[in-house]
This record gives structure tokens, C-alpha cells and sequence, in this order.
């Protein structure tokens, strides 16, 4: 079986075909995992997966990351559901820009996502490229980005009165609020991917609250900046689902936001995290 792949503009996403993920070669694992540095979110088409073959695929990149504050399928802690009902009010899981669970002191390096249902208008997944928004950043503001270290948190989303706490009946999904989301974790605000070696703003607006080496007001002037730049069209690949679909994308120097536009229909997809390592910023 040959692997084809086509790439998106910059090489930023490919859609990779003539593999299945169900019966990996270790060969096979190499050049997935060689073409989703490369590419930052690599799609499948046509992957029929059930929970253990999705369980299976992610321990072949690494071991499982860590899932708090959702409620994992039954039988599988790994394995959260990602659902929301045709007649469900309240706005999609993951709809504002973030890193998957940067608030960690070691956070996910991948995440795989498997669609099941997906409707059929709206509900992409925009995809924002923390490399390639780095490197259009003027030399003098990226030396000042690399003295900083930006404050992760999952207060906004997952604290007793977080904007994912609500939601009760409405909610197809059940959140875990918890007070542990209001520890703060430092990470750099320009991290050097452990794998590439190459640097990425690493800031996103769900998850970093704070800069601890500026004043409040002054930090979040510049995060706002930041979180705006980092989303720019030119830095964006916007992904179209197909059902049975699998999506691999890098949290070290990727952004994700989840689209709506689909309320009437249903949306399903099984999502799991790679465990990844304490980010660091090389400078030497
Ligand atoms: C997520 O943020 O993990 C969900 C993305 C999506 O549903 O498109």
C-alpha cells in the first residue's frame, strides 16, 4: 500500500491516504509521524476506528495525555466524546481559539480526533500555524517574546464559574468543573519544539491569562495583540470534516478553534491526546 499525501498552502495541514491505521507497519508509523511534524495537522480519510483501535493508533505515537474536566467515554478514561445534539443551545466545545490543555505542566504534544457523525453544513475546524506566526514577527519583537513567560490557566472554561461549567441539561457533554482549574502553570511565551527545533508563539486566548513578568493591564494589551495576530487568515487552515475521518494535529506550535454553523444536525467525534513534555524555549 503507497501513502499519497496532499498538502495545504505553506505545507500547513495534508490529507494523507492509501494507509490504514488500524494495521500499522512501525515503517508506516515513522512517515506519519515524520509528515505530521512536517505539516502541523495531517487528515485520514475513510478510517474506520472503534475505541480500542483508536486507543491502539495513539499509543503508537506515544503514551495517553491526561483528560480533565470532561468526562471520558464509559470503559475508556482516554477517550473523551466530542458531541453536540441538533436542538443543542449552547455554543460547541472548543469554540475559542486554544492549545489543547496548555494549562498543563506537561501538555499533550498531539491530539487525535476521529469524526463519527458530522453534519452536513458547518462544523470545521480552523487550524492556526504558531511557527509560521513566530517568524512574521519583526527580529526585535521576537527577542523581546523570548524574555516572557506567559500564565496558563483553566479558570475561564472549566472553574466552578466557567463558561463551560453552565450549560447543565442543555449540554450533551458533561463538564467536571473543578477548583484545581484555577492553578496558574508558567510555560514560555516562545517555545522551541522539542522535535523540529523550531520556535513557536506559544500563547492562546482560552488558557493564558497572564504575562508574570508584566503588570495586568499591560499584559493583556499585549496578549490581545498577540491572540490576534497569531489567528491571522494567513496563519489559518480551515478544516472540512468528512464522517470517519481522522485528524492528528501538533498542540506545540498549533492553535484550533471549533466552528459552528450547524445547529439542526448532529455532530459526534472521539478525541485523544498524546502526552507531551514541559515546554522550554532554546535560545542558544
Ligand atoms: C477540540 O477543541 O478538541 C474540538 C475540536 C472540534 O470539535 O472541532
Amino acid at each position: 500500500m503507497s501513502v499519497a499525501v496532499a498538502a495545504e498552502a505553506n505545507d500547513f495541514g495534508a490529507t494523507v491516504s492509501g494507509v490504514d491505521l488500524t494495521n500499522l507497519h512501525d515503517s508506516q508509523v515513522e512517515q506519519i509521524r515524520a509528515l505530521w511534524l512536517k505539516h502541523q495537522v495531517l487528515s485520514f480519510p475513510e478510517q474506520r476506528l472503534n475505541h480500542d483501535q483508536l486507543a491502539a493508533f495513539t499509543l503508537q505515537l506515544g503514551a495517553f495525555g491526561l483528560e480533565p474536566y470532561v468526562a471520558p467515554v464509559r470503559d475508556h478514561e482516554h477517550i473523551l466524546e466530542i458531541r453536540r445534539e441538533p436542538d443543542e443551545a449552547v455554543q460547541p466545545f472548543g469554540a475559542s481559539w486554544h492549545s489543547d490543555w496548555s494549562f498543563q505542566p506537561e501538555p499533550p504534544a498531539a491530539t487525535i480526533l476521529h469524526a463519527k457523525i458530522i453534519p452536513p453544513v458547518g462544523g470545521d475546524t480552523l487550524y492556526a500555524d504558531g511557527y509560521a506566526a513566530f517568524a512574521a514577527l519583526s527580529a526585535d519583537e521576537q527577542d523581546y517574546l523570548k524574555t516572557l513567560r506567559a500564565l496558563h490557566s483553566a479558570r475561564r472554561p472549566y472553574s466552578h464559574q466557567g463558561y463551560q461549567a453552565g450549560g447543565g441539561d442543555q449540554r450533551s457533554m458533561t463538564i467536571l468543573p473543578s477548583d484545581s482549574a484555577l492553578e496558574i502553570v508558567e510555560h514560555p511565551l516562545v517555545r522551541t519544539h522539542p522535535e523540529t527545533g523550531r520556535q513557536a508563539l506559544w500563547v492562546n486566548a482560552v488558557y493564558t491569562v497572564g504575562i508574570k513578568e508584566l503588570d495586568e493591564d499591560v499584559a493583556s494589551q499585549l496578549l490581545a495583540r498577540l491572540f490576534a495576530h497569531s489567528i491571522e487568515d494567513r496563519f489559518v487552515y480551515r478544516h472540512r470534516w468528512q464522517t470517519n475521518m481522522l485528524t492528528i494535529w501538533d498542540n506545540r506550535c498549533v492553535q484550533h478553534c471549533a466552528q459552528g454553523g450547524y445547529d439542526g444536525h448532529r455532530r459526534v467525534l472521539h478525541r485523544t491526546t498524546v502526552a507531551g513534555d514541559r515546554p522550554f524555549l532554546r535560545t542558544a
